[in-house]
């Protein structure tokens, strides 16, 4: 194994900016990974790894996921690939967030009898499992009743309001407990309307898309924002009315409703664990395409980004439900020290896993933040190696695993560290048996080009040979 020391770029000055330090040594190496690969720039997926217009797709823009890809990559994907020949699409994807994958499936313009969708989706997040599975099955069922649903929970919610007459308790979350975030007024009013879908005696799935209307409304009514991996304090937001939200998303979703044609596809959205896929979706079945795009190594938590709607909506009710959400997700952040497992000392890869990582690990900067780093370096590409491993057991012979990942500048100043995930999931997929079948260079996430050309998000195709 070469020696891979510590080496940084030399300080310059630039308009008296703090001067950024960067392993010249580390991306060397990664550029030494991907020397055999074709790396393309590809424009057209730019805005397809990111959620761009899903706000303004019908079903899709029922909850909007910041972390989610572009409803259309799905079509993107499909498209550069020859799963068209095949006589279905069967599609997974282990980590599937909001359900855009498993919805653009079900509502692909190609879908006709002659070309049979069933896609399905695993998610670790209860309340994004709600989401997704939400939407799915409005798509396949058609519910008939939501506007009259609708009506008695405002007629309800108008009583309870105004009686101050509330069923519901506050969730034991600080945040909500807040009066600088949330209101007396506010507080009151949403768990008025909780109290009124609960007590609301209309079909299931209507009451899921209130709930769902309701859970929009949450952030849009507090002087909170989410951005990025944390909620910030937004005190001059403007103050919209939780009726008026609540009435603004559900309009959306009856007119989404009303435009609905409905097909024989079949979606599913299990609550499971991605990296073993095996246990959660049917048993027997086979995919010929897995889409997802994992959590990044970035430090999003993404039960902290979504704890305002898991808490109020019951997904999570104390502090040991919420520490159990989160260490049953992706190692991908160190909000908490997960089991220090290495599946790969068990699944005979060890020696390649550490061989790909050591000299990665070797450029931590070594200053307080370096165990953590260490950990969520093995953590996360353990995950991946064993998803990965997982995930060939589903799939074809010829059947596609397209990944969409960024890569995460860590630190700051002199302390840089670079994990560059697509590369190194592209390796571990080699490990795993796959053939790296193509490497898209969707867009750079850095302009400055501070570390060469590997600050990127990327799709990449990998097939079962
Ligand atoms: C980048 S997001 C996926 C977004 C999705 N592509 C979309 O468009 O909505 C990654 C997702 O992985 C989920 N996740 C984290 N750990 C998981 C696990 N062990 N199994 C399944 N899902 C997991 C997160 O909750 C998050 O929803």
């Amino acid at each position: 194994m070469i020696g891979y020391g510590r080496i940084h770029q030399k300080p310059q000055s630039r308009n008296g900016a703090i001067t950024k330090m960067i392993s010249q040594r580390l991306l060397k190496y990664y550029d030494s990974l991907e020397v055999n690969y074709h790396i393309v720039e590809n424009p057209d997926y730019e805005h397809l790894v990111v959620p761009n217009n899903n706000s303004k797709q019908p079903i899709h823009r029922w909850f909007h996921l910041k972390e989610g890809f572009s409803y259309d990559l799905l079509e993107n994907v499909i498209r550069d690939t020859d799963l068209f020949k095949c006589d279905s699409l069967s599609l997974l994807d282990p980590f599937v967030g909001g359900g855009t994958s498993v919805v653009s499936g079900l509502m692909m313009r190609t879908t006709s009898k002659d070309w049979p969708i069933y896609a399905c989706g695993i998610e670790r997040n209860p309340f994004l499992k709600f989401v997704a599975d939400t939407k799915v099955r409005a798509l396949m069922m058609g519910p008939k009743k939501f506007k009259k649903t609708v009506q008695q929970i405002v007629k309800a919610y108008k009583a309870y309001n105004s009686e101050k007459r509330i069923l519901e308790k506050i969730p034991d979350l600080s945040t909500f407990h807040n009066r600088g975030y949330f209101n007396e007024e506010t507080i009151h009013k949403l768990l008025a309307l909780k109290t009124a879908i609960k007590t609301c005696n209309g079909p299931e799935l209507e009451k899921s898309l209130a709930y769902l209307c309701l859970a929009g409304s949450i952030e849009a009514v507090s002087s909170l924002r989410k951005d990025g991996r944390a909620l910030r304090y937004v005190p001059d937001k403007n103050y919209t009315d939780v009726l008026d939200e609540f009435m603004k998303r559900a309009d959306v979703i009856e007119a989404d409703i009303l435009e609905l044609s409905y097909h024989e596809s079949i979606g599913q959205i299990f609550l499971g664990d991605g990296r073993i896929p095996e246990l959660s979706i049917p048993s027997g079945r086979q995919f010929n395409l897995v889409l997802f795009s994992p959590p990044y190594p970035n430090n999003i938590d993404y039960t902290e980004v979504y704890k305002l709607e898991s808490w109020f909506l019951g997904f999570i009710s104390d502090h040991d439900s919420f520490r159990k959400q989160r260490l049953s997700t992706l190692r991908s952040h160190p909000s908490l020290v997960f089991p220090n497992i290495i599946l790969a000392s068990q699944n005979g890869h060890y020696e390649q896993f550490m061989e790909l990582l050591t000299p990665v690990l070797e450029e931590i900067p070594r200053n307080a933040n370096m165990t953590s780093r260490n950990r969520l370096v093995m953590g996360y590409f353990d995950d991946l190696l064993q998803t990965l491993i997982n995930l060939k057991l589903l799939i074809t012979k010829g059947g596609y695993v397209v990944y969409v990942v960024g890569n995460s500048l860590h630190g700051s100043h002199e302390d840089h560290f670079l994990i560059a995930a697509d590369v190194i999931i592209a390796k571990l997929a080699e490990i795993a048996g796959y053939k790296v079948k193509s490497y898209i260079n969707a867009r750079m996430l850095n302009r400055r080009k501070l570390a060469g050309n590997h600050m990127r998000e990327s799709v990449v195709f990998l097939q079962k040979e």
